[in-house]
């Protein structure tokens, strides 16, 4: 895999449709792709439209240990609608051990760099190794989720973890996802109707109010160019 081979394909899927992009790429990497959902409001799109299209595709979550019951009760969900298992890793449990026991069960608040730690242990460590073996992943990064993510393009390429990130959602707009939730039935976390637009671990997420950005209630206590947790990092 290499930085040439994801400006082909960007090129080659710039003008398909997510379902068609999902599709094709299955095809392309077979076992050696999967999709990492959040539940989010994307990766329930994502997930309806794998289950539909290309219903071997792996998927997996990163169980940080700190997530909202509603997004597992959403997994059990998910699962049971699409007669599927997505794969879930867990972080290692010695490191949590070290870290929190350490640095407070709570030091994400303490300090960019306690937070920075928390999320390289609960997420970026077993993303690491959900994507061992893979040569692309899936993801459902949109350009207008925040400032980080607007030069995004479809297919890019992932140089921290060495492989292709497929976004078959980047240039969807939040009406659109709506939309596509609504028109498709598709089950999704309740907290999204109750002021939750993005949702994460739920010590560092919170309700935002309304006009206020979509990730506006990420990480709220640091700046938006800081906000991102390491999952999608530019290096
Ligand atoms: S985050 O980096 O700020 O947490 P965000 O919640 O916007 O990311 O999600 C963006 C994409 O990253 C999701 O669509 C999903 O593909 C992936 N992702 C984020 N969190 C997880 C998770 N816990 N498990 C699996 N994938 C995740
Ligand atoms: Fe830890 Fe918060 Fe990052 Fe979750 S989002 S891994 S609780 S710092």
């Amino acid at each position: 895999m290499s930085k040439d081979l994801t400006n082909k394909l960007n090129d080659l899927l710039t003008d398909l449709s997510a379902e068609e992009i999902l599709k094709y790429t299955f095809k392309e990497f077979n076992s050696k792709i999967a999709f990492a959902s959040s539940l989010g409001l994307e990766d329930q799109i994502i997930t309806h439209m794998i289950a539909q299209n290309c219903p071997e595709m792996a998927v997996f979550t990163l169980d940080t240990g700190r997530l909202f019951p509603e997004t597992y009760d959403l997994i059990d969900k998910t699962n049971a609608r699409y007669k599927m298992k997505m794969k879930i890793f867990f972080p290692e449990a010695t490191a949590v051990e070290e870290m929190v026991n350490t640095e407070g069960i709570n030091l994400f608040f303490n300090s960019i760099e306690n937070r920075k730690r928390c999320c390289g242990i609960r997420k970026t460590e077993p993303l690491k190794r959900a994507l061992q073996g893979l040569d692309a992943w899936v993801t459902g990064l949109r350009n207008s989720q925040s400032v980080t993510r607007l030069n995004m393009q479809i297919a890019e390429w992932d140089d921290v973890n060495q492989l292709i990130k497929i976004n078959p959602l980047i240039r969807w707009s939040e009406e659109d996802v709506k939309n596509y939730i609504k028109q498709n039935s598709i089950p999704y976390n309740i907290l999204h109707d109750n002021g939750f637009p993005s949702i994460g671990c739920q010590p560092c997420t919170r309700a935002v109010s309304s006009g206020e950005d979509l990730r506006a209630g990420r990480w709220w206590w640091e700046l938006p160019e800081q906000k991102e947790c390491g999952l999608h990092k530019a290096k």
